[in-house]
């Protein structure tokens, strides 16, 4: 074989350590859990993309990273910070009458859907904010969905599998939550919370006033699956040991579920509107309205209405995509992190990496007007030598000797020399090293967006004679570079 090649692997490693009957340390006190003060403005309308809200048996590979990478950042927050998980958590304990003299408490009357519309709203924005992505949607846990023997992303009546591990890689799944009673194993009741339940739910109450409540009655689904499910997941605190999050208003919404829970309950209104319709909303329902921070990096005090919720495709730009457990074909390229530099020289080798999340997710395809991008990155080689390397992407048993004609060839770089042998240009020593960004042949993109992201790289150095130079530039080359990786761009 001539020449030296590279191939390099990248390939999403997840790691997963099932933690089951592990002790929690003690779980942070309540205290005094109103929010901070400050001067309300009215909610102008949400005025980014349409978000879309899927289910979490749906979710492919990476849109769990990223839902991991949110929620991560949410709980690396400073706690001064309104925004914080704590923080947001507390929000929920005010308004379950953590302070009666100041909040009501939304949970027995006709405030449950409209408040825990707005609340989720206003995480989702802040969540989208935490990972740079306007269309970042909850994904949705319709533990009502029949359980299929051909799904293979998890079980609706057991714990949605992202949110199980303790751990994920080296680090701690930002989505675990130490106080649940509910194990990977353990399975719903399906006469509780199934299909036969809910769908008996929403066909018996077939009016606004008992599907919504009313001022001073419950909305149908609070007192079954809705707290059926709270009660499963979590326990109460006199119970032993204690498993208190979502098995306490005050506690719930510090575990992530309690988000997917509710985008569900929440997909129950779109779901009763189909079936029954939109409702002539009361004039005392729609006026209820409450406080939030939102999701500005300084954020502000936002006043959201009932009203606002009952509008929710137009104020709040997000809808439901029907239940599914088959993600769709990623669509989304990893980018590795930054990384030492990988000598191009002496032999062959294969480095087989873990590609990290990306920091923000890109939409591919032709239609989108976007393409994929390889990055080379600081590629270096000693001042006086020239080089060519031909690149390769899905070809990792790429030579010099092949034809450059072949379309995963993606390009050639030819390196011109700043200085002559033995002579001394600028500083001694001195070597260039270029960054190169090489945008793939459409074929080669979709090759690369159907195998998510993971593209073997090949870098081989070929001699001058095989591209039709005259100049002697030597098939070896001293060099090295960065680990490749790709992105999309617009
Ligand atoms: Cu505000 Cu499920 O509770």
């Amino acid at each position: 074989m001539n020449g030296r090649m590279i191939v390099i692997g990248c390939a999403l490693l997840m790691i997963s350590s099932i933690v089951s009957g592990q002790s929690c340390p003690p779980n942070i006190p309540i205290g005094n859990c109103a929010p901070k003060a400050g001067t309300a403005t009215s909610f102008a309308g949400d005025t980014g993309s349409m978000r879309t809200r899927k289910s979490i048996f749906a979710l492919n590979a990476a849109e769990i990273a990223e839902l991991r990478l949110a929620f991560q950042r949410l709980r690396a927050l400073p706690a001064s910070d309104p925004r914080a998980w704590l923080a947001q958590a507390n929000v929920h304990c005010w308004y379950c009458a953590g302070d009666a003299s100041t909040a009501a408490d939304v949970h027995g009357t006709w405030a449950f859907m409209p408040w825990h519309r707005d609340y989720l709203y206003m995480l989702e924005k802040v969540l989208g904010q935490l990972v740079n992505n306007p269309k970042f949607a909850l994904p949705y846990w319709d533990w009502n969905t029949p359980p299929s023997t051909s799904c293979t992303t998890g079980n609706p009546l057991q714990l949605p599998p992202p949110y199980v591990p303790k751990t994920v890689g080296t680090s701690t799944n930002s989505l675990w939550d130490c106080y649940r009673k509910a194990t990977a194993t353990s399975t719903m009741a399906v006469g509780s919370v199934g299909k036969a339940r809910v769908d008996n739910i929403l066909t018996l109450n077939n009016t606004f006033d008992l599907f919504f409540g009313g001022p001073s009655t419950a909305a149908a689904l609070w007192p079954g699956p809705h707290g059926y499910v709270h009660l499963w997941v979590g326990n109460q605190p006199a119970l032993t040991p204690p498993r208190p999050d979502m098995g306490v208003l005050e506690t719930a919404a510090r575990d992530p579920l309690f988000w997917a829970h509710h985008a569900n309950i929440d997909r129950l209104w779109d779901v009763w509107i189909a079936q029954h319709g939109t409702p002539v909303y009361p004039s005392g329902f729609l006026s209820q309205n409450w406080t939030f921070w939102n999701q500005s990096s300084t954020p502000q005090l936002i006043r959201i209405t009932a009203n606002d919720a009952a509008n929710r495709a137009t104020r709040l730009h997000y809808q439901y995509a029907a239940p599914s457990c088959t993600p769709g074909p990623s669509p989304l390229l990893l980018q590795a992190e930054e990384e030492g530099l990988i000598s191009l020289t002496p032999s062959a080798q294969t480095i087989t990496t873990e590609a990290r999340q990306s920091e923000r997710k890109f939409a591919i395809g032709a239609s989108t007007g976007t393409h994929v991008v390889l990055h080379l990155d600081q590629i270096t080689v000693p001042s006086d030598q020239a080089a060519i390397l031909r690149v390769y992407v899905n070809k990792p048993a790429a030579t010099a000797a092949d034809d450059s004609s072949d379309s995963h060839m993606i390009d050639e770089i030819f390196i011109v020399p700043s200085r002559t042998p033995g002579t001394v240009h600028g500083l001694a020593g001195h070597q260039h090293a270029y960054n190169i960004k090489i945008p793939l042949p459409a074929d080669v993109a979709a090759e690369v967006e159907s195998s998510k992201g993971q593209a073997p790289v090949t870098v081989v150095p070929v001699a001058a004679t095989q591209t039709g130079l005259l100049a002697a530039v030597p098939s070896t080359v001293d060099g090295k570079m960065k680990k490749p990786y790709l992105t999309v761009e617009d």
